[in-house]
């Protein structure tokens, strides 16, 4: 049995939330503009749910209408029984059939400069060739396809191949190590790679096909690797093996039948970290999934025709699967794509990218804005920004000055900033403001979107009407997550074991008078760093690795932008040589194993790392040491004599 997650919400926190008392109903102009103007949505969508969600599915062309919207048996849900569709119609063929081919689909600039516009019917061609191209390699429906490459337009080009051909696509964010790579590509069996020999990241080049090369070392069911030229550097390509995307594309056919997929066949696997060091193959299927990402990029960003969208995110994770590339496509709107970092060349980049093609919606994480705050307001201030009119958020909580600054300095004060909740696992927003309805409170995801069950609950699953508690999810939703892919246990045990047929979501959270929601972050030992998580266990079995670590503890403290910063506590091996210089290797030697976001920011070098008498590392303590609570100078740790007494300061935390 895993253990159960604590429930520990920092008390400080509630306290400056509700201290939060500046509201900020949705301008006129905008409301009247809006799909959604008016309340009674919430009403509709809470007494008939399934309603709800058929409507909503309504807007997607299906080859086969469902026979029934939802079967539930806890904790598996089916929704839009017995209906079939295919993804990359939805976002590619039926835009074309509307006579909207010719409409921008992505505007893409890459990081160095250069500049490339695909049309919906540019897209489509690729999409179809690429299809044919994936075939031609073996790849049939069913089959996996790992994905690792950089923000460029080939990669959502990739992932609708897959889609259209049914062959679930694993995206591995291109940042990871290839260490992280090969356990993803091992975990789903794929039988193909797509990758890049190359990727432009903050001036530099992160070389994509060596750690690609690396991994595949050891990947048995790897049978063909797609390499897409980004940076044109010399690489060593493996015969029989690896082939050039270029080459493969040119003599490849420009349309392809599309599979007809079950609303309920596997879209895609997405790995997310958990509280145990293997991170989890998150399991997404087509109807529902695309019913909701639709449903909510429409009525959360109000997107129409007239908008240029812009999700500054990563496909790599949750955020640019459903943001970027299903919701948006489905939708058929113009949307924005960069492939760089946003302080290059210049922390004007993203401002100047914003009013070079007029984006109107903008989506970011609070970590960005962080940045952007500390960078300061001549940054924006020297574009113009004019053409804004929404701006959001996701990824982690946002605090309130940081909304106040995002809304008055990027939003020129007239743009709602609707802050959305979600997970991986869920798939697709789940509390958001409607920007056309509701009242904001900067730091609120304010409420449910309308159809989702979202409660907070006591441990022991009584409903808290008002204060803090854990959020829970009580009714299936068609974009949840239908398992771990290759392990159902762990899938009961990590969502469904806290309350009997209710989704836990391990984030605490508490709820004011007016009914607004206040996130407040995750319960268990996966910390959020830079809005990405990580599981504290993946972090510890890196440090563990390296010769010179005999244990390790690694928890979240509280960092200025990143949200949450890494502490290591490391006890050394007796044979460790020297300290000099090591903190700096075994940072980077962390960074090299998982990827640069896991990189720890504090190494405290421990006697021995504190565990109760069961056996339990003693995270609070760790924390409060970590966040400068317990004792001001934490390298005093590597006295036994400190460590025991706070253990007995701290009790035992059984
Ligand atoms: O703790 C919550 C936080 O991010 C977690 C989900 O992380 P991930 O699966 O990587 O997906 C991120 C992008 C959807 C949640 O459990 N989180 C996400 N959005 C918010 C948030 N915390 C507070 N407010 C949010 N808006």
């Amino acid at each position: 049995m895993a253990e159960r997650p604590e429930q520990e919400i920092p008390e400080q926190e509630i306290e400056v939330l509700l201290d939060e008392q500046r509201a900020y109903p949705p301008p006129e102009d905008f409301r009247r503009q809006a799909w959604i103007q008016n309340e009674s949505i919430y009403r509709e969508a809470a007494a008939d749910p399934e309603g709800f969600w058929a409507a909503q599915a309504e807007r997607l062309e299906w080859s086969r209408r469902w026979d029934r919207v939802l079967d539930w048996k806890p904790p598996f849900a089916r929704w839009f029984v017995g209906g079939k569709l295919n993804a990359s119609v939805n976002c590619l063929d039926r835009h074309l059939a509307n006579g909207r081919g010719d409409r921008p689909a992505i505007l893409w600039e890459g990081e160095p400069g250069d500049r490339k516009t695909l049309t919906y019917a540019d897209l489509h061609r690729e999409v179809c060739r690429l299809t044919n191209v994936l075939r031609g390699l073996g790849v049939g429906k069913g089959d996996r396809v790992a994905i690792y490459l950089p923000m460029v337009p080939e990669l959502p080009v990739a992932m609708l191949a897959c889609a259209r051909i049914g062959a679930p696509h694993s995206v591995v964010f291109a940042g990871f190590s290839a260490q992280s790579l090969r356990d993803r590509i091992n975990d789903a069996e794929a039988k193909v790679l797509i990758t890049a020999d190359g990727g432009h990241r903050r001036g530099g080049i992160v070389p994509l096909k060596a750690i690609s090369d690396e991994a595949l070392e050891n990947t048995p069911s790897i049978t063909g690797v797609v390499m897409v030229r980004r940076t044109g550097e010399d690489v060593p390509m493996v015969a029989g093996r690896d082939h050039d995307w270029a080459e493969l594309m040119e003599g490849a056919a420009d349309t392809a039948e599309p599979e007809e997929m079950d609303a309920e066949d596997v879209l895609y696997i997405l790995y997310t970290s958990g509280t145990t060091g293997k991170p989890k193959g998150i399991v997404h299927t087509t109807g529902g999934y695309l019913t909701q990402v639709t449903a909510t990029a429409r009525a959360v960003f109000d997107l129409k025709d007239s908008d240029v969208w812009w999700a500054a995110a990563d496909i790599g994770w949750v955020t640019g699967h459903s943001y970027i590339v299903y919701g948006p496509l489905a939708l058929g709107v113009t949307q924005v794509m960069y492939e760089g970092a946003p302080d290059t060349p210049n922390r004007a980049r993203l401002w100047s990218i914003v009013e070079r093609y007029r984006v109107t919606c903008f989506y970011t994480a609070p970590t960005a804005i962080r940045a952007f705050m500390k960078w300061g307001t001549e940054h924006p201030a020297a574009h113009d920004l004019g053409s804004l009119r929404l701006l959001g958020t996701v990824g982690e909580p946002i605090n309130p000055e940081a909304w106040v600054w995002y809304h008055r300095e990027i939003g020129g004060g007239r743009c709602p900033v609707v802050d959305t909740w979600w997970q991986t696992e869920t798939g697709s927003i789940m509390a958001t403001a409607l920007p056309g309805v509701t009242t904001l409170k900067p730091g609120s995801a304010t409420h449910a979107f309308p159809g989702i069950a979202l409660e907070i609950l006591d441990r022991r699953g009584e409903r808290v009407e008002v204060g803090g508690g854990l959020l829970a999810i009580t009714k299936p939703w068609p974009s949840m997550l239908r398992g771990i892919w290759g392990d159902e246990e762990r899938f009961r045990e990590t969502y469904w074991s806290q309350w009997k047929d209710i989704y836990f979501p391990a984030d605490g959270a508490h709820r004011d008078e007016d009914g607004y929601f206040w996130v407040m972050g995750r319960v268990d030992d996966v910390l959020n760093v830079s809005g990405h998580r990580l599981g504290a266990a993946e972090v510890e079995s890196a440090l563990v690795e390296h010769e010179a670590v005999a244990e390790a503890a690694v928890v979240g403290r509280p960092h200025e932008i990143k949200g949450e910063g890494i502490a290591a506590f490391v006890v050394l091996r007796e044979s460790a040589s020297s300290r000099d210089g090591l903190a700096a290797e075994l940072k980077a030697h962390v960074a090299r194993a998982i990827g640069p976001i896991a990189r720890p920011d504090d190494i405290v070098f421990a006697a021995d790392v504190p565990k109760t008498r069961s056996g339990k590392i003693m995270r609070r303590l760790l924390r409060d040491i970590a966040a400068g609570k317990a004792i001001g100078d934490t390298t005093t740790l590597a006295d036994p004599a400190v460590v025991q007494k706070l253990r007995e300061e701290y009790g035992d935390e059984d």
